[in-house]
């Protein structure tokens, strides 16, 4: 027990290029094949190898989490995803909930989702387009791999994960991840940012527990057993994990680094601070850059947030410098919360040898400030969308999770028309903090109140399922309102909603630039109408799914 911190070096993935280059020097169309592989990695130099699903181009090549992709902004990719997992999960899921099951329960679903990506939806792995080894099963809304990601989209970050529906949670605890950028040569090369492998480094974090077998620990028993044998909707581990190594270490120069920092947890929020008086730049948040830079001390990262930020190592006051966390697990949601400080990963800062050229990288004043700023007058609708939780009759947990009072296999209420913008007015009516994703969509968060007597209209919505009879309109007048972070007032694809407390967020249903728009203005460059369908949900444990 108690694994030593900072024995492991921070590793870079393996880079896949997701583009070609033609004779002349032109980009084409990348084609690459990815598999899922039964496997095994070590997580720390003293714990055993750890069995793990890990997506990899080879089996031998598979890690935790996968290979970093490489696009180029406007070159489509198309990766062909292989399931080559087992008859059985290794972990432990729970077939009381909605879940993707095979026939006989042989074989693991798993449908992949590029989280970020601006894509058909037949692509955009839906949680039912499941399929299990050699197809061997598949879900009700498949469509066959290649998968397509055209990169029309604005450069940034974006991940791959799986999707598969009652198994995310488990599948992403079991390793499938992964980081996927999208490069802009053309627009990224004159902000001259820290640039090249050794300086742009993506940071995957995540937190587990394991045995000391080295195997992953994942409860077995769930929180309300005569319902939900298994499920647990969150999962905390002890072990802080960064690019698949536990507290790891990284050699850093006295100069800028950029650091692309996912949260891949499933449950844990991260909020982020350096020793030796270092401090971030955020140039990003999720998959878009900002207008503008925005300086901190610390920041709060939900799972499935990305930040993007630059270190300046130069300003360090000493030799070494830890990047830590304090936030509360679970996170209850008010930003003054605060746990004990942990370590996640530490930078041993050297001196430049005297040969190394200067430090010439910046981080300019300006980064987009071309993208369009939020216009709330610009809605075409308002839609209202509450979250609660709802409990079986004689337990106190929670055992489903409800979105304006329908589930996931109810009918499909959101159809925005594409080509519009709209305001949502999300209510989160449970005590939980929920980072809610929206796919295909970005959005820019205008404001969050907390409503007023909130556990009157909760029990309500419980009694009666129905917002207007329950008084909506009262309840949503003018609570405390909480500012939103300022490097968080860009477009996202992510937010932490507020538990009791209403989020206006202004959706786009359109390309953000029209350099990625179809001919046809402010329409994407493919058909949105057609195929399974997009979903939004919270990013713990993926458990309230809603076809948009
Ligand atoms: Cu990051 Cu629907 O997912």
């Amino acid at each position: 027990r108690g694994l030593e911190k900072f024995v492991d070096e921070l590793p870079d993935m393996p880079r896949l290029r997701g583009y070609g280059v033609a004779e002349g020097g032109a980009l084409v169309a990348g084609n690459l094949t990815i598999g899922m592989y039964d496997t095994s990695w070590k997580f720390h130099r003293d714990l055993p190898a750890t069995r793990v699903f890990a997506y990899g181009a080879s089996r031998e090549t598979a890690t935790v989490p996968g290979p970093t992709i490489e696009a180029m902004r406007g070159v489509p990719t198309h990766v062909t995803w292989v399931n080559h997992l087992p008859a059985r999960h290794f972990l432990p899921w729970d077939a009381t909930l909605t879940t993707a099951v095979a026939p006989g329960a042989r074989g693991v679903p798993t449908v992949v989702h590029l989280h970020g990506g601006v894509q058909h939806s037949s692509s955009d792995g839906h949680s039912l387009a499941w399929f299990t080894a050699g197809l061997a099963a598949t879900g009700p809304r498949f469509s066959p791999p290649p998968y397509a990601y055209p990169n029309r989209q604005p450069p940034g970050n974006l991940w791959y994960h799986d999707h598969a529906m009652g198994l995310t949670r488990v599948n992403i605890l079991a390793g499938l991840m992964g980081a996927y950028r999208v490069a802009s040569p053309g627009e990224e090369g004159p902000l001259n940012l820290p640039s090249g492998a050794a300086l742009d480094r993506n940071l995957v974090l995540f937190d587990r527990n394991f045995r000391a077998d080295g195997a992953l620990f994942m409860n077995r028993t769930g929180n309300n057993p005569d319902v939900h044998p298994q499920w647990q909707p969150e999962y905390f581990g002890a072990v802080v994990v960064v690019n698949g190594k536990a507290w790891p270490y990284l050699r850093v120069r006295r100069r800028r680094y950029r650091f692309r920092i996912l949260n891949a947890s499933n449950a844990r929020f991260f909020r982020l601070r350096l020793s030796a008086g270092l401090r971030f730049v955020h140039v990003g948040s999720d998959s878009v850059y900002l207008p503008r830079p925005v300086a901190t001390d610390a920041f709060l990262v939900a799972p499935s947030e990305i930040a993007d930020v630059v270190v300046d190592f130069a300003e360090a006051a000493a030799g070494a410098a830890v990047l830590s966390d304090d936030a509360p697990a679970p996170y209850p949601g008010d930003p003054g919360d605060k746990a004990e400080t942990v370590a996640v990963m530490k930078f041993l800062i050297e001196d430049a040898a005297a040969e190394e050229p200067p430090d010439t990288s910046a981080v300019p004043a300006a980064l987009m400030p071309h993208y369009p700023r939020p216009d709330a007058r610009e809605a075409a609708t308002t839609r209202r969308i509450t979250m609660y939780e709802y409990a079986k009759n004689g337990t106190d947990e929670p055992t489903h999770l409800y979105l304006n009072a329908r589930s996931y296999m109810d009918p499909v209420t959101e159809t925005p028309r594409e080509g519009t913008s709209e305001l949502w007015e999300v209510i989160n009516l449970t005590d939980d903090n929920h980072p809610l994703h929206v796919h295909l969509a970005l959005f820019a968060v205008l404001e969050q109140r907390s409503l007023r007597r909130v556990v009157e209209f909760r029990d309500c919505m419980v009694r009666r399922n129905d917002a207007r009879a329950c008084g909506i309109d009262r309840h949503l007048a003018g609570g405390r309102r909480h500012a939103v972070p300022r490097q968080e007032r860009g477009w996202k694809n992510v937010f932490k909603v507020r538990p009791g407390a209403v989020t206006r967020m202004l959706v786009r249903f359109k390309p953000l630039s029209s350099a990625d728009a179809s001919p046809e203005e402010s329409r994407f460059p493919f058909d949105v109408t057609t195929g399974p369908g997009y979903v939004y949900h919270c990013h713990v444990s993926l458990a309230v799914d809603l076809p948009s």
